[in-house]
C-alpha cells in the first residue's frame, strides 16, 4: 500500500515522453495562472523534466496568489513566483517577456450574475496577453465547453466540428480562443489552444465528486449521463508538450481521455472500490458534453493513466482521508450556467 505522500509524489514525476520533449526547450517558461488546481502540478512536472535534462532555464509562476500557501509551495520547489493581477495594466507590464508562456487564467464559477467580469477575464484579457507576449510561443488553456451538447450515440465532436457554445461562460471561452487565433495570424505568434475537459486528480474532479457523493450515501444524478476525463498529470504533461506543437495559425487540440464514459459505470466501479451501495437519481439523457481527442492522442499517445487506475487511486485516497479541494466542477450542468 502506498502512502499518501507517495501517491502525491507520483503526480509530479515526469514521464519519459515529457522528459524527451522538454529536451527541445529553448528559454525560460512562464506559467500565467499558476496557483490554481492545475498550475502547481504543471509547474512541478516542468521543473522536474528540466532537472532530468540538466536544463537551467527558469520557471516563473504568476498569479494574484489569493491563497498564499500555493506560493510558498512553488517557491520551495524552485519556481520563481511573481504576484500580479493581469487585469491591472501596470502590474502586467512589469512581467518579464519570457519566450514560452502557458496561459491558464480563466473565470468559470460565479459567471452567471457576473457576466461582464467573465468576458473581461476570458475574452478581453487574452488580447492583452497576445499583444504583450507577441514574440513568445503560447499554450492557451481553453475548454471543451465550446462544443454544444451532442447525441451520445453520434460520437463526440473533434476539432473539425464548429464550436457552438451553450451559455455565456462557454461563449466567453470561445471568445478567448478567437482572440488567440486572431493574434496568432496577425502577429505570427505560435499558439496551441488546449481545449480541455475534464482534468481530474486525487483532490478534485468528476471521479472524486462521485466518490464523495457515494461515501455520503447520497444519490448520483444521472442526467448528464456521459463524460470524458483525463488524469491531471497527463493533462499537464500534454500542456507542456503543446509548447512544441504551437503554430501560426493556432493549433487547436481537444484534450481528454479516449473513452466516452458512463457516469453510472464509473459510480458502480467506485461503489465496489469503496465497498458502498450506490444510489442513483434521474436517467441518462440522449445528449452530453463530450470531446473527441484523437488528434492529441495521435501527437502525444494515449494518456498514461487509465480510468480504472483513476477510480482505484481516488477511492484509495479518500479511504485514507486524503485532502480534497471543495471546488465542484458542476459537470452535471446542462444549460451552460455556472
Ligand atoms: N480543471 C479542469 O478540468 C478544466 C477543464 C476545462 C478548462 N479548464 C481551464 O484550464 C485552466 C486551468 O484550470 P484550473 O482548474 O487550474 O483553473 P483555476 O483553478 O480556476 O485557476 C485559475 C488561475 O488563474 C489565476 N487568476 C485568475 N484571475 C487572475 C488575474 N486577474 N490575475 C492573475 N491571476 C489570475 C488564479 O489565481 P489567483 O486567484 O491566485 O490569482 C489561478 O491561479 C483554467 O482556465 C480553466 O478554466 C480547466
Amino acid at each position: 500500500m502506498r502512502t499518501l505522500v507517495e501517491i502525491e509524489q507520483g503526480m509530479s514525476t515526469p514521464s519519459p515522453e515529457l522528459v524527451a520533449d522538454v529536451k527541445q526547450l529553448a528559454g525560460d517558461v512562464m506559467i500565467l495562472g499558476v496557483s490554481g488546481k492545475m498550475g502547481v502540478t504543471l509547474a512541478k512536472l516542468l521543473k522536474n523534466a528540466m532537472i532530468e535534462n540538466n536544463l537551467d532555464y527558469q520557471v516563473y509562476g504568476v498569479a494574484r496568489f489569493s491563497d498564499p500557501a500555493s506560493r510558498a509551495e512553488l517557491e520551495d520547489y524552485g519556481i520563481q513566483t511573481i504576484a500580479a493581477d493581469f487585469l491591472n495594466q501596470s502590474e502586467m507590464e512589469q512581467l518579464p517577456k519570457i519566450k514560452n508562456i502557458i496561459f491558464m487564467v480563466g473565470y468559470k464559477f460565479g459567471a452567471t450574475g457576473n457576466e461582464p467580469y467573465t468576458w473581461a477575464v476570458n475574452s478581453y484579457l487574452p488580447g492583452r496577453i497576445c499583444e504583450y507576449f507577441k514574440e513568445s510561443r503560447i499554450v492557451a488553456f481553453s475548454t471543451g465547453c465550446v462544443y454544444p451538447l451532442v447525441p451520445v450515440n453520434a460520437g463526440a465532436p473533434s476539432e473539425e466540428m464548429a464550436p457552438d457554445p451553450l451559455g455565456e461562460y462557454a461563449q466567453s471561452c470561445l471568445g478567448r480562443e478567437r482572440i488567440f487565433e486572431h493574434f496568432s495570424k496577425e502577429n505570427g505568434t505560435k499558439v496551441s489552444i488546449f481545449r480541455l475537459n475534464y482534468a481530474i486528480d486525487l483532490k478534485y474532479g468528476v471521479v472524486s465528486e462521485l466518490a464523495k457523493t457515494i461515501l455520503a450515501d447520497e444519490a448520483v444524478d444521472l442526467t448528464m449521463g456521459h463524460v470524458n476525463v483525463i488524469w491531471q498529470k497527463d493533462a499537464c504533461e500534454q500542456a507542456i508538450r503543446c509548447l512544441f506543437v504551437a503554430s501560426s495559425p493556432a493549433n487547436i487540440l481537444n484534450i481528454t481521455g479516449p473513452e466516452t464514459l458512463s457516469v453510472r459505470w464509473i459510480s458502480e466501479r467506485l461503489g465496489e472500490s469503496l465497498n458502498k451501495e450506490v444510489q442513483f437519481i434521474g436517467t441518462e439523457q440522449e445528449t452530453a458534453l463530450l470531446s473527441n481527442a484523437s488528434k492529441s492522442h495521435e501527437l502525444f499517445g494515449y494518456p498514461q493513466t487509465t480510468i480504472r487506475e483513476m477510480i482505484d487511486i481516488t477511492a484509495e485516497w479518500l479511504l485514507n482521508d486524503g485532502a480534497t479541494i471543495d471546488k465542484p466542477t458542476h459537470f452535471q450542468e446542462r444549460k451552460g450556467k455556472y
